[in-house]
């Protein structure tokens, strides 16, 4: 049976996050990169989007378009949401799973405060507001300082996104569960890749995801903060790559 890897995007980007990982994971795997519910192509006018209901729109998009494969599900933070949402209800066409700069725990009554703040701001001061002061948070101090084209590809792809979907998956995020479990019952191959300099998902939170999976290596990428598949696109690409052949 044929793998498909399915990369799937944190918040507020789309599919098109994974560009610089395209050409060379493709000579490993047949890939997908699809927008999730309420990013890019994919939009929506719902209020809140959760993450059940981001993993059921991806589990319709993988069915109409790779029936019948085996998938292994690569999430980037949000994305590593879905994917955990989409392991929980569809375990046996989930071959495989690579969680990077994200979390298995659910928000803090803190954090769920700040989605809430953060649904107003995308939906009253617009996308711009929220790129630029996102940047600091995903993206290291050295990738600021030496990947300038990198800050500029990132911040316009969160810039460009729907206000009412990244609203709607704000809101979605606070209310999503403690999804350890699901992670401590997955008894397939897994990775988890995390940025040494990730400030929103500190290495303690990979550790622990890496701790629960019975079968997890953790790869930690010098340099790299939260979005380190495009801080850091040679070491993401080859762990990811070294794992596809290891399976
Ligand atoms: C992301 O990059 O997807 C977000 O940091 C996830 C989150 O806010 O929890």
């Amino acid at each position: 049976m044929r793998i498909t890897l399915v990369l799937l995007h944190g918040f507020p980007h789309d599919g098109a996050l994974w560009e610089p990982n395209l050409p060379f994971l493709s000579e490993h795997a047949d890939v997908s990169a699809p927008d999730l519910l309420g990013f890019g192509g994919n939009k929506h006018t719902r209020r809140i989007a959760t993450m059940d209901d981001l993993a059921s729109d991806l589990h319709e998009h993988l069915r109409a378009r790779r029936p019948g494969q085996r998938y292994v599900l690569c999430g980037l933070s949000m994305g590593g949401y879905v994917a955990m949402a989409y392991a929980e209800r569809w375990p046996e066409t989930v071959y495989g799973l690579i969680l990077c700069n994200t979390r298995s725990t659910p928000d803090t009554e803190e954090a769920k405060a700040g989605r809430e703040a953060t649904a107003h701001e995308a939906l009253t001061k617009g996308m711009e507001v929220i790129a630029r002061a996102m940047i600091p948070k995903v993206l290291s101090s050295s990738t600021r300082r030496e990947q300038p084209e990198v800050v500029q590809r990132v911040e316009a792809l969160m810039a460009r996104q729907d206000p009412t979907g990244v609203a709607a998956a704000s809101r979605g995020m606070a209310l999503r569960p403690d999804r350890t479990e699901v992670l401590r019952a997955f008894d397939r191959p897994a990775l988890v890749i995390t940025g040494e300099a990730d400030e929103l998902m500190p290495l303690p939170t990979s550790q622990h995801m890496a701790r629960t999976l019975p079968h997890a290596d953790l790869v930690v990428l010098p340099g790299a903060g939260h979005l380190s598949n495009v801080e850091a696109v040679g070491g993401f690409n080859a762990a990811v790559a070294r794992y596809l052949q290891d399976m």
